[in-house]
């Protein structure tokens, strides 16, 4: 890892680079004490953070509530909900190269929040909650960037990786899409390793084998210089 931290192009490419990184799950309150989530534990994306602030680029990792010491030398904007990561998000995009959209964004929030707690003697034995699609943020800046800006999604997959990834790739009209298994061992959420295929949008495609999150970070922003 040292040796390829030291790699001079991508030292070169990174340096001075202004990249938004959004990582971890989101949080949706149902009412003050309950709420909606997903076991992302952020791993990747404050694994990219690290190592894109290594070779020297100006990092803004906007995370979602994670268990995890922020890198050094970045700027962290800790968000709960989709709502307000696409609101950090889409403000830091207009001043940014590069955005890495690793997070787990909750694709519903319930519709309306409930103040206090919800008491079961008030519901019977049956509670339904309404939930609302939430914005989603890497379709709006692959909307809004311009032809200088670099748009790179993840693609968490569960069946036909790679065929749903190439799907997401162009539905969501980024540049680069890294698709991950959410069942296979070595992959998707908490462990410390990811099985990645990164597919970009003129159809070059790698598959990795099993990696440390951190080495899957730095052949990302390897492949990112060869957009
Ligand atoms: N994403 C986003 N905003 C959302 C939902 C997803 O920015 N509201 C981004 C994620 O950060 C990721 C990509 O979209 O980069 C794909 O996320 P994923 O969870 O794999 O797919 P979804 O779009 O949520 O679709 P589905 O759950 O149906 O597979």
């Amino acid at each position: 890892m040292t040796t390829e931290r030291k790699d001079e192009p991508l030292s070169d490419y990174y340096s001075g680079k202004r990249i938004l990184i959004t990582a971890g799950p989101t949080v949706e309150p149902i009412d003050d004490v309950r709420f909606i989530s997903n076991h992302s534990s952020g791993k990747m994306g404050y694994a990219l953070a690290k190592i894109a602030a290594d070779f020297g680029a100006a990092v803004t990792l906007v995370s979602g509530p994670v268990h995890l010491p922020p890198p050094n030398d970045i700027t962290l904007i800790n968000v709960q909900t989709a709502q307000e990561m696409y609101q950090a998000s889409t403000n830091v995009f207009p001043q940014t190269d590069i955005a890495i959209m690793t997070a787990a964004v909750a694709d519903f929030t319930p519709a309306v929040k409930t103040n206090g707690k919800i008491k079961k003697e008030n519901t019977g034995d049956e509670m339904l909650i309404r939930l609302i699609k939430t914005k989603d943020i890497l379709a709006e800046l692959s909307k809004q960037k311009n032809e200088n800006q670099i748009v790179v999604g993840f693609a968490l997959e569960s069946e036909n990786e790679i065929e749903n990834g190439i799907k997401k790739l162009h539905s969501k009209k980024c540049d680069m899409i890294v698709v991950n298994s959410a069942t296979q061992p070595d992959s998707g959420f908490g462990g410390e390793k990811n099985t990645i295929t990164i597919i970009t949008e003129k159809g070059i495609s790698r598959t990795f084998p099993p990696m440390l999150k951190s080495a899957c970070a730095v052949e990302i922003l390897k492949m990112i210089t060869e957009l």
